[in-house]
């Protein structure tokens, strides 16, 4: 069971990266009317389902629990696919009623600058849970991660001045 929803997922996130790298992933804006249709949704869906799709890895790491190597790799494809929607979600400035500073919309060249760190880095992953390669697979959660912080850090508000 648990083994076919991962297989699932895989081809949806497939499905999903293939039509964001066919399109223009960051200038495009293919998905635009889906961003419109959804709204604030979209975005803190995309958000927690990375913040899952990384939590299992790294819990992995942590050696809290094991994963087949289809199951990795499907997280790491997860991880990958989201990563590429994220700046996408960004097109309305929600700042005054959000957690998303002003500086997104007034500083937008650096902030979509963090969201193709996330990008690179999330391809690495991708492609190390794949290959199954351990020790890669490690530095890519390290590196993600990281990537994550370096944009909540400039561009989100603390939970409490909400
Ligand atoms: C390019 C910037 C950027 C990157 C990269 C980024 N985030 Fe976010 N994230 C945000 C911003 C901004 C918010 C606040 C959104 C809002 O409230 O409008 C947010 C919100 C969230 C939330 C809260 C969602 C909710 O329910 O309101 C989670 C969870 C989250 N991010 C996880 C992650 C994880 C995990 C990663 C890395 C794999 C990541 N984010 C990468 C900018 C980013």
């Amino acid at each position: 069971m648990k083994r076919t929803l991962a297989t699932a997922l895989a081809a949806l996130v497939a499905g999903a990266l293939l039509l964001v790298t066919t399109g223009e992933a960051h200038q495009g804006h293919k998905h635009k009317e889906g961003v419109a249709k959804f709204g604030l949704r979209f975005r803190t869906s995309t958000m927690q389902a990375l913040s899952i799709h990384m939590g299992v890895l790294a819990a992995e790491k942590k050696g809290e629990l094991t994963l087949t190597p289809a199951d990795r790799a499907a997280h790491g494809a997860a991880v990958r696919a989201l990563s590429v929607l994220v700046v996408d979600l960004f097109q309305q400035d929600t700042s005054a009623r959000t957690r998303s500073k002003p500086e997104i919309w007034t500083d937008w060249e650096t902030f979509a600058a963090r969201a193709r760190d996330m990008d690179v880095a999330a391809a690495a992953l991708a492609t190390a849970t794949a290959a199954n390669e351990r020790l890669a697979i490690d530095a890519a959660i390290d590196a993600v991660g990281k990537t994550c912080g370096g944009c909540h850090k400039p561009f989100r508000k603390p939970r409490h001045k909400r």
